[in-house]
């Protein structure tokens, strides 16, 4: 194990425990039509930073899509190459995998331009995040799209307030930071700050979404969600995906997902 990799730690609770349950599923899925919504159809090229153990970019590969899974631990890319060797040869054969920092990701592939860029989950982590966005926006083709998923700083009290933890959920309104549920210090940003950084580096936003609603505050209120219920599972993810889509839902959801396409340079 590489002791610079803080990940290395959170990979089981994070690959395992939270994409197996309701939550994970349903982010999955609801990110997955987002994506769907602005993605040329594949095949086509989709640079993924911080793109964890695939679990948002191997279903873009099932779908036909040319995966660069470019991720700075070491651990986590052990466990994405675990988890790829499950699905077809051909999937295989569309995934590349970088081991790098996202703030180093032009120079990491060598400078190649990708028809979408994703980081999803990865700038609450990072104590500033405009390096990053600087080079997921300079990765991006012309025409080619940004997606980035991170916390949403406009909602800081709902996490402690449905965990009746109400001091705390006082305190928290106008909040930035908080232990998140990998029990790692989180950053959150707004959707307004972040389409200004991309705008800023000639990507126009174009939309943004929610991710969960219901089934965060369900968990956390103490509700135990079956994530082997198919069926419920199902109806769960597409009541989510539609409150994802409109005020004043997405406007509530602990996370936002923010698109945004590049114009010609
Ligand atoms: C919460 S996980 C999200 C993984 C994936 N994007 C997903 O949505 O499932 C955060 C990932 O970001 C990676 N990461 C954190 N900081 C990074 C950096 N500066 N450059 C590249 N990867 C980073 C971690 O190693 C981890 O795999």
């Amino acid at each position: 194990m590489d002791n610079d990799d803080i990940w290395a730690g959170l990979v089981d609770r994070f690959a395992d425990k939270a994409y197996a349950s309701v939550k994970g599923l349903v982010r999955t899925y609801v990110m997955h039509q987002q994506l769907l919504e602005h993605l040329p159809p594949p095949p086509a090229t989709v640079l993924d930073v911080g793109g964890g153990a695939g679990h948002q970019s191997f279903p873009l590969a099932l779908a036909g899509y040319d995966v660069t899974l470019l991720d700075s631990s070491p651990a986590m890319l052990d466990k994405a190459r675990q988890r790829l060797a499950r699905l077809p040869d051909e999937v295989q054969r569309r995934v590349t995998f970088v081991q790098a920092d996202g703030e180093n990701a032009d120079e990491a592939v060598n400078g190649q331009r990708f028809a979408a860029v994703l980081c999803h989950g990865v700038l609450g982590y990072l104590e500033d995040p405009e390096p990053m966005v600087t080079q997921l926006c300079r990765c991006a083709a012309d025409g080619g799209l940004v997606s980035i998923m991170t916390g949403n700083a406009k909602v800081g009290a709902v996490r402690p307030a449905l965990e009746r933890r109400w001091d705390d959920a006082l305190a928290s309104f106008d909040a930035r930071t908080e232990i998140g549920v990998l029990g790692v210090q989180g950053r959150a940003d707004t959707v307004e700050e972040l389409s200004e950084l991309i705008s800023g580096r000639g990507v126009a936003p174009l939309r943004w979404y929610g991710v969960w609603l219901f089934v965060d505050w369900l968990e956390f209120s103490g509700a135990e969600l079956d994530p082997d219920d198919a069926k419920q599972v199902a109806a769960t993810a597409a009541v989510e995906l539609e409150a994802s889509r409109r005020d004043p839902y997405r406007q509530l959801s602990r996370v936002f997902h923010l698109v945004g396409r590049k114009g010609p340079g």
